[in-house]
């Protein structure tokens, strides 16, 4: 049932534009949200409902997959939305944003349901949460869901507060904890290909795979988020998160059923077996942190990231980092996950290889031949598909064998229009499927595994290596897999001379 007022803090904000309208337009023009809704935009600026609406049809205009127009269909949407000035420090705006969440409930038949979504700093979440107690709008005949955004906490305590804050007001079944990675589609796709193929499951496993390389690069600086970002780094800002995220998704048992709890539980089950690091020296030996200098992107000069606007100027920030990480169960135990994400990297990608382990050497096609391994390649972002590398004869030749590439490419089937993560999310919140959304307890041991980290890096500060723009990080990083005999494999499209094969959709 996604019938439900919207009450979004944060109404005048960034996500709010760029995501949150967007996604509503999106699900409203594919029907999946039916006119049984409210949308109440919550921020401190004052603002009409006009003015209101007119901010959201130009952050449509500018993000949205959809085309809009000022015709009648816009009219009966924007009819929706409605905007109140609201300090949430003062309960008395709650008791009257409570009595317009009730007049608008009735206006559009919404049935007492309300999500309640959070585009705040997280401090204002404890606060916020009371606030909506006290002005009465947990009072209703129907569900009460809060959904917020990252960063939950800076370590295991802040977020232990939090959550403790959170609780205090909400249960844990109606907290929706984004991390917009488990809303894309690749991402949800990785569970699809790894239990609905025969294939797969046989060989997923240490026995088969050498091991599994993922990796975000970004080549964006900090841009405005300076101020946030050189508190955080990219181990808190990428790692805690969308990349424990994706290497639980790869790691995890098939669940017993389909439902939330259970998909959920095979996730903690891997945060449980992730091997901790004991000391500064291990974590030294398993990890790499990086921080970029000026260089080159693409032909223009950029500065450093110490240069960067709100970054402290003797910052010791990383802003890439990589690491090699064990998951010490039946299934992976000696497969190293190697991770590495980074800021003004040469490309924009998310990718995540699958090393299969090569034939034995002893065979006569390796004797003769250097074989590569096989690859499986999930591509997340911002291309979708999956590639998967074998080794084939060389057509006309004399036996030579080269890498052959089968490779589905999503976005060129359904075009870039694929629904966004925020889409995807925000419909799961309203329709109370909390499968893509994180429990706590896979947040508390997620920042408990990272937090070792953190604090051996506290420890040890001649670790940070620096890296130019534009380049793939610390050559450090290139070392963590030469030990163990691997490399990283080249993202972003195939290796060069790779025959490739594409598959369409029947
Ligand atoms: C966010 C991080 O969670 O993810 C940002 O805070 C990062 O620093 C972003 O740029 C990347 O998301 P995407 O979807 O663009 O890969």
């Amino acid at each position: 049932m996604t019938n439900t007022v919207f009450l979004l803090f944060g109404a005048t904000g960034d996500l709010a534009r760029r995501k949150l309208y967007p996604a509503i337009y999106s699900l409203y023009r594919e029907r999946k949200l039916g006119d049984r809704f409210a949308v109440i935009g919550l921020a401190r600026r004052p603002r009409t409902n006009d003015q209101f609406r007119e901010d959201v049809l130009e952050s449509i205009k500018e993000f949205a997959r959809y085309n809009v127009t000022r015709d009648e269909q816009w009219e009966s949407f924007a009819e929706h939305f409605e905007y109140m000035s609201l300090d949430i420090n003062d309960v008395e705006g709650f008791k009257e944003l409570s009595r317009a969440t009730q007049r608008l409930d009735k206006k559009f038949d919404v049935g007492g349901n309300r999500l309640f979504y959070l585009a705040l700093a997280p401090e204002l979440f404890g606060n916020v949460s009371h606030n909506l107690k006290a002005g009465g709008l947990l009072e209703t005949s129907g569900w009460t869901r809060l959904v917020i955004e990252k960063p939950f906490g800076y370590d295991l305590p802040s977020a232990e507060k939090l959550n403790a804050e959170i609780r205090e007001v909400f249960e844990e079944q109606d907290v929706y904890r984004i991390d917009h990675y488990l809303g894309k589609e690749m991402v949800q796709n990785i569970n699809v290909l790894r239990f609905a193929n025969a294939i797969f499951e046989p060989l997923w496993n240490n026995k088969y795979i050498s091991n599994i390389q993922i990796t975000l690069s970004e080549t964006v600086g900090v841009e405005e988020r300076g101020g946030y970002y050189d508190h955080s780094g990219a181990l808190r800002d990428m790692g805690q998160n969308h990349m424990l995220q994706m290497l639980a998704m790869m790691a995890m048992e098939p669940p017993s059923r389909l439902s939330p709890e259970d998909i959920r539980d095979e996730k903690v089950k891997v945060f449980r077996s992730l091997r901790w690091f004991q000391d500064s020296a291990e974590v030294r030996a398993n990890t790499v942190r990086g921080q970029y200098t000026a260089g080159n992107m693409k032909g223009k000069q950029v500065p450093g990231y110490r240069q960067e606007e709100s970054v402290d100027q003797q910052s010791t920030t990383e802003t890439y980092f990589a690491a090699r990480v064990f998951v010490d169960n039946f299934r992976w135990a000696g497969v190293p996950f190697y991770i590495r994400t980074g800021k003004r990297l040469p490309v924009k990608t998310t990718e995540v290889v699958v090393e299969f382990k090569n034939v034995p050497n002893n065979v006569y096609l390796s004797k003769k031949h250097k074989l590569e391994p096989n690859l499986l390649v999930f591509r997340v972002n911002p291309m979708e598909g999956i590639y998967f590398k074998m080794n084939a004869k060389q057509p006309g030749s004399d036996g030579a064998i080269v890498p052959v590439a089968m490779d589905f490419c999503q976005s060129c089937q359904v075009g870039l229009n694929t629904p966004e993560a925020y889409e995807r999310l925000l419909h799961d919140a309203a329709r109370g499927d909390s499968t893509y959304f994180t429990r706590w307890d896979e947040v508390a041991l997620a920042w408990q595994y990272v937090d070792k980290i953190a604090a051996a890096w506290r420890e040890d500060s001649d670790n940070l290596h620096s890296y130019p723009a534009g380049t793939w990080g610390p050559e450090a990083a290139q070392q963590l897999l030469a030990e163990d005999g691997f490399r990283w494999w080249p993202v972003n499209g195939q290796d060069e001379g790779e025959v490739t094969w594409e598959f369409t959709q029947r």
